[in-house]
This record gives structure tokens, sequence and C-alpha cells, in this order.
């Protein structure tokens, strides 16, 4: 998805961008551009593709202590170096760049087009500069204040003008954006990770707001020219956590991080002298508590596969009775709000288009909406009526890993605490509670044995469709282990519960349609060892994972990968590891670009 940084002060601000554009690279782009004001007047380098394609094709001449810079995700318009951000008036003196998409640009553009502006890219965010320049009265904040209030979407925008030198203009409606306060200088970037390598103390824009920013400081004002007090935050991620820490790929250093993320998701949530969890975010008492009737849970991808398996132990450990819905279905289908139900809205970047809009839709039926949320200060984090963080740090890779870990982690926690508020004696809270503390030694047992599962995905990686097949706490864990295949090896994959196939998948079976077969030493496993047996006898291959010590499985199945014993409810933390790294090496057999493939974003903040 697209990004955006802004400086200004005493650095050579072609290099601030640039770096500051490398590290927004894990969001995903196609293209990526620099817009730098210095005596010269405006200089504007803008190119489709990497980077360094753009690094390299800046000239050395180019100089400046102020400029923004953006990396694009196509929306309006292909990707080509025109339809690259920033965009420029009719003049050549006003430059932005844009995050979100402007749902009103045509009618816009149409009404310039007829006052004789002149456009160049087929880019929505192209109004926006040439609007700035249509208000420009001497005032650039004002100007950006007339343009923002004629559109209608999502934006996140930033400005600069050869007429106002050291100064950038921000302004922010749905998109997010977020200052850096330096020692005599300014950033301005979508995403703390563009700026955190110089400054940890920042401010987080909210929608509507206007910033306006020099080496000096800034000032904060609605539309309305009302100014606005901020606080300033101060972040606590390190750089060195966002880089990959001697591991191949980010995403491989996520799998890796898993235990020590489910163990921060944990920390100071476990209240040991009552055998329950404690989670202080939510705001909700303890009779809003025991008031609760029903659980909700929305999310997209990854993230609503994690409130699945909240909804399955909800209903299990809890007796609560609890849902999942994917977010983008619920937002418009006019969803009834019902007495005592509580939401919960799962997002790891908190910046989700389809589930803060969801969020927002079921706040205006009156519902309570707590969130689920990875990154601090982020939109669905700050709009919930409350919520939970997971405390993961940085995701970077695309494809979410400890992210899941960590928000079913937040689903053990608060189905523990409803339960020990139900039926759910001290005793079975101690035991669930020591089952949920050796889960990380557990999933580090998983990892060391990583080349197992390297060599299996090294077989198998030429073919080109797999089933994932599990039950019960697993067939949500089977439906992000096929995510995570087709999302990194492009290799299609259909993720069912597996008693599900006879009613139709079985069909696919054959000897070049593998199966990964989720086979937890549980209660459904007799069912599912019937469904394994019936795939095998229509000459489909079985990958099983399985628990140790089930010696059986290694005579039906193909190959099988063994993970620690654990209690039922507990599965999915086991059994999702060896299905990540499964991803992670088919991925790396195929020479895909592991941490961002085709087509995606890491965070999606269009419908
Ligand atoms: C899959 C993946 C996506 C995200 C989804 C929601 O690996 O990363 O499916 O899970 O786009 O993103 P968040 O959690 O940021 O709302």
């Amino acid at each position: 998805m697209c990004g955006i940084i802004g400086y200004c002060g005493p650095k050579p601000v072609k290099e601030v961008l640039i770096e500051g554009l490398k590290r927004l690279e894990y969001r995903g782009y196609d293209s990526a551009g620099i817009a730098i004001v210095n005596d010269k007047g405006l200089e504007l380098i803008k190119r489709r593709g990497k980077i360094l394609d753009l690094k390299k094709s800046i000239p050395e001449k180019v100089k400046g202590f102020y400029g923004i810079g953006h990396t694009r995700w196509a929306t309006h318009g292909g990707v080509t170096d025109i339809n690259a951000h920033p965009h420029v008036d009719c003049t050549g003196k006003i430059a932005i760049a844009h995050n979100g998409i402007i749902e009103n640009y045509s009618s816009l553009k149409e009404v310039l087009l007829k006052e004789g502006h002149t456009f160049k890219s087929d880019t929505d965010s192209e109004v926006i500069a040439h609007l700035v320049e249509k208000y420009y009265d001497g005032s650039l904040e004002h100007a950006v204040k007339e343009a923002v209030s004629l559109l209608k979407g999502t934006y996140g925008i930033v400005c600069i003008s050869v007429d106002e030198p050291n100064t950038i203009i921000g302004a922010r409606n749905g998109s997010p954006l977020v200052l850096g306060i330096g020692d005599n200088e300014m950033f301005i970037a979508s995403d703390v990770t563009a700026i955190v390598a110089h400054t940890k103390q920042v401010v987080y824009l909210e929608d509507g707001e206007v910033v306006k920013l020099t080496r000096d400081g800034f000032t904060t004002t609605d539309l309305r020219e009302n100014p606005i007090e901020k606080e300033v935050e101060h972040i606590s991620w390190e750089l060195e956590e966002i880089e990959k820490a001697g591991y191949s790929h980010f995403m491989e250093k996520e799998i890796f991080e898993q235990p020590e993320a489910v163990k921060r998701a944990m920390s100071g949530r476990i209240l040991h002298p009552e055998a329950s969890a404690h989670l202080g975010g939510l705001n909700l008492t303890n009779r809003d508590l025991i008031n609760i009737e029903r659980v909700k849970i929305i999310g997209a991808g990854t993230s609503y596969y994690a409130g699945m398996v909240g909804a399955y132990l909800l209903e299990s450990i809890a007796r609560v009775p609890a849902q999942a819905e994917i977010a983008s279905e619920l937002r418009y289908r006019n969803p009834v709000v019902e007495r005592n139900t509580l939401y919960f809205a799962v997002s790891q970047s908190g910046e989700t288009a389809d589930t803060l809009y969801a969020m927002r839709e079921l706040q205006r039926k009156g519902a309570t909406v707590l969130g689920i949320c990875n990154v601090v200060g982020s939109t669905i984090a700050r709009e919930s009526d409350g919520g939970v963080y997971i405390h993961s740090g940085p995701e970077i890779a695309v494809a979410s890993t400890k992210a899941f870990s960590s928000q079913i982690t937040v689903f053990y926690l608060f189905s523990l605490l409803l339960a020990r508020m139900r039926n759910m004696s001290f005793d079975e809270g101690a035991r669930y509670i020591e089952n949920l503390q050796s889960i990380p030694v557990k999933i580090e047992k998983v990892l060391s044995r990583k080349n197992e599962i390297e060599r299996i995905a090294r077989k198998y990686s030429h073919y080109k469709d797999f089933l994932f097949l599990g039950r019960g706490f697993n067939f949500p864990v089977a439906l992000e282990g096929a995510l995570k295949l087709k999302e990194i090896s492009y290799i299609h994959a259909e993720g069912y519960t597996a008693a599900e196939i006879k009613h139709g998948p079985i069909a696919l079976i054959n000897e070049e349609t593998p199966s990964v077969f989720l086979i937890p030493n549980d209660s459904l496993k007799e069912k599912i060892l019937s469904n394994v047996k019936e795939v095998k006898a229509r000459g489909g291959k079985v990958i099983a994972i399985a628990t140790e010590g089930d010696g059986e499985i290694e005579d039906i199945a193909d190959d099988v990968f063994y993970i620690p014993e654990t209690a039922e409810a507990f599965y999915p933390y086991l059994m999702v590891v060896p299905l990540q790294l499964f991803a992670y090496f088919s991925a790396i057999e195929l020479g895909r670009n592991v941490d961002q493939p085709r087509n995606l974003a890491k965070s999606v903040t269009v419908e």
C-alpha cells in the first residue's frame, strides 16, 4: 500500500527521503518518487519500479533541505512513471503526495479541466495538486484546507510549494499520518517505520486535522481554523527490531519471533492468584463482562482466521455463543446489532479499510467494538471503544505470521477471563494457564525442526494445487495454511474442514493434488483419520501434521511432521507454525519474493 515521507531540516533531504521510502518498502508498492524544493525551484523525480531505480535516477546535483516522497501501489491509473507520486500543479511549483482514494475525483477533474488546468496523470490524486493551485492566495495551509474540504474519500496528504519555502502541509482523513519531532528538524510520514531511525517523539494526526510543519515545529488546526493541541508520544520500537536480525527474510524472522511474541501478548495479563486474566484496555466492568451474551469478531485475511479461532475458544471454553465474520461482508449487509453483544475488530495494522469501516458501521448502530491491534496509535486502535494491543513488534513481511499467534493469545486470555466468571473452576483455570504458558517453549521445539519442514516443502513445491484440511479449533488453521501458501508461493491451495471434502472437494483428489492434514491427538483424530484414508484410497498424497508419539500416522501418510503434545484447545499455536514454514520454504524453492509477494500490500487501506 502507498507510503509517505516528508522532511524539513538541516540534513540533505534526498537521503532522508530515500531512506524513509526504503523503510516503507515492506508495505508493498509499484513505483516511487520524490519532490524537493531548492534554489532552482521544484525538482521532481519519479519512477515505476524499485526505490533503488529511483535512487539511481536522481542526478547528483539535486540538493535541498525539504521535500516529500511517496511509494505508490496503483489503484487509479496504471503502473507508470507519470502516475507515480508526487504530482504537481500546472505551474510546477506545488507538489503533493497522497495515500487513499478520492472518490469524487472525476467530477472535480471535469471542473478543473474546464477552468483550464492540464492533467498529466490518470490518477485520482492529481486533482489535489490542481485544487491547491486554484485556492493558493499566499497561504499554502489555507489552500490545502480549501482543497481537501472538496474531497470525498480518504486521504493522507503532504504538500510543498516553491512559494512557501521550508514548509510542509499535511492533512488527514482516513489514511494515517504521523509527525516525527527531531532536533531542529521535522518529519511527516504515513507510518512510524519511515522515521523511527531519526526520532522516537511522534504525534499522530486525527481525521479532519491539518498540520503546518517547519524545521522549528508544527501547528495543528481543523478545517475551520480552530487550533488543536496535540500530545507528543514516545514510541518504544527499536530500529533493530525492524531490521532482519540475521534472518534471510522478514517472514522467517517473524515466524521465529513467535515464542517471544506470544509471551509478550501474555505478559502482565495472567492473574495467578485468581487463575484468571486481566486485560487492561477493555474499558469494561465485571458487570459488563458478565452481561455479555454473545461475541462477534470481525477481521480480514489472517486476522479473520485468528478471529475464527477466537470464536471456537469463546464457545468451548467460556460457553459464550461466538461467531467470526469477514469485515467487508458484515459492513454491507446492514448487520443487526443485538443487545449484550460484544464485538471485536481484529487487525494487525489497525488500518485495514474493510475492518475499520465495518467497525464504524457497528459503532453507528450502537455496538461496543473492542480492537485487537498491533500498531499502537493506529486508526482502529484509536477509534475502537477499548481494546488490547498484541505487542508483537513490527510485522514487516506482507504475509502475517506472528500477529496471528499473538491475536489468538488475546482470545485465549479473554476466553479465560469470561470462563472464570462463568463455568470454569479455579483448578481448571490454573491448568489452562499452565497449558498457555507452556506454548512458547513448544513453539520453539517446532521451530528447532524447521529442516524437516524444509525437506517436505522442497519435495512438494512443484505441485500446482493443495488442500489443507483440519477440524474444530484447527479448521481456521487449515484456512490460514492455505492462505499462506497461495499468497507467497502462488501455488493454488484451498482450506476445508476435513469432514467437508466428501461433499465436493474430494473430486479434486488425484496424484497431482496433495492434501495437508492437521491431525492432533484430540477428540476428532479418529474422524480425521477416516478422511485421510478416503484421500489415500483415491491416490492422493498426504502430508500430516500430527502429535509426537502418534506413530500409526506414519503408516498412512506420505510425510509426517510431529508437533509436541498439548491440550486440545491449544493445538492451533503448534499447527500453524509448520504451515507457515511450509509456505515459506515452498516460496523460497520457487524463487518467489517472500517478503513482498506480487499484487499484495501489507496494509490494505482501500476497500
Ligand atoms: C495474510 C495477510 C492479510 C492480512 C489482512 C488483514 O498473510 O497478511 O490477509 O491478514 O489484510 O490485515 P490486518 O490484520 O492488518 O487488518
